[in-house]
């Protein structure tokens, strides 16, 4: 279960040993972008993206999430 000491998306998920594309750490590459299949997610910056799309260097779940690189 995520808590916010867990940081974003990608931070927990690295953590947890589930390898996600990554870049830059700090939302300008994005090449951490996944598709949501599941679930929603909240950015911590402005982010422009199609809706069903997560930077997940710059977000962290509100909900449970399945997502696809
Ligand atoms: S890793 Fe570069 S924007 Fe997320």
């Amino acid at each position: 279960m995520w808590t916010p000491a867990a940081g974003t998306l990608l931070d927990a998920a690295l953590a947890a040993g589930i390898g996600l594309p990554s870049g830059c750490r700090v939302g300008q590459c994005e090449s951490c972008i996944v598709r949501v299949l599941s679930g929603e997610c909240a950015h911590l910056v402005a982010f422009e993206g199609e809706a069903d799309r997560c930077l997940t260097c710059q977000a962290v779940p509100v909900t449970d999430l399945v997502l696809a690189p």
